[in-house]
């Protein structure tokens, strides 16, 4: 089958779309987006996290068929041109990312979680990154990229909370 949907806003086809097929394998076998993992294919690890109308998923427990007419974003999206997305930058500037593997997913959650909530608590921050798992870092690096990308994000928009100034 055809499956047509948008990935970053790019109209996009893929053909000959077997029906049991998940999303995760068109993204990264057909369309050209290896960016978004496959570490188990059985949504227990988050590597493979995409954005299906606006919404964090497991690509990898989307069926290829149930995005037709829908909007993909995956990590390839994040970034402006050249230019990293704030929380990408951060995980880079704070030493988050070693094998790699988990890194994809962990930037569309947290794309997520800093769209949603501008000044997350470690424990919002834990909660809305408990299903995505990590075998290298020990999460403590993560947890600062998280927050240096609050942070960053909200000295953009001029909202830093009150006594985090200097
Ligand atoms: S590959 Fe999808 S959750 Fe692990
Ligand atoms: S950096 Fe290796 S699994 Fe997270």
């Amino acid at each position: 089958m055809r499956v047509t949907f948008t990935v970053n806003g790019r109209p996009t086809e893929a053909d000959d779309v077997w029906e049991g097929e998940s999303l995760l394998y068109v993204l990264r076998e057909r369309v050209g987006l290896p960016g978004s993992k496959n570490a188990c294919e059985q949504g227990e690890c988050g590597s493979c996290t995409v954005y299906l109308d606006g919404a964090p998923v497991c690509a990898c427990l989307v069926a290829a068929g149930q995005v037709q007419d829908r909007a993909v974003g995956t990590v390839e999206g994040l970034a402006d041109g050249d230019t990293l997305d704030p929380v990408q930058q951060a995980f880079v500037d704070a030493g988050a990312v070693q094998c790699g593997f988990c890194t994809p997913g962990l930037l569309v959650q947290t794309h997520d979680l800093l769209n949603r909530a501008h000044h997350p608590s470690d424990a919002e921050i834990r909660e809305a990154l408990s299903g995505n798992l990590c075998r290298c870092t020990g999460y403590e690096k993560i947890m600062d990229a998280v927050r240096l990308a609050a942070a960053r994000k909200a000295d953009a928009r001029g909202t830093a909370p009150a006594g985090s100034e200097g």
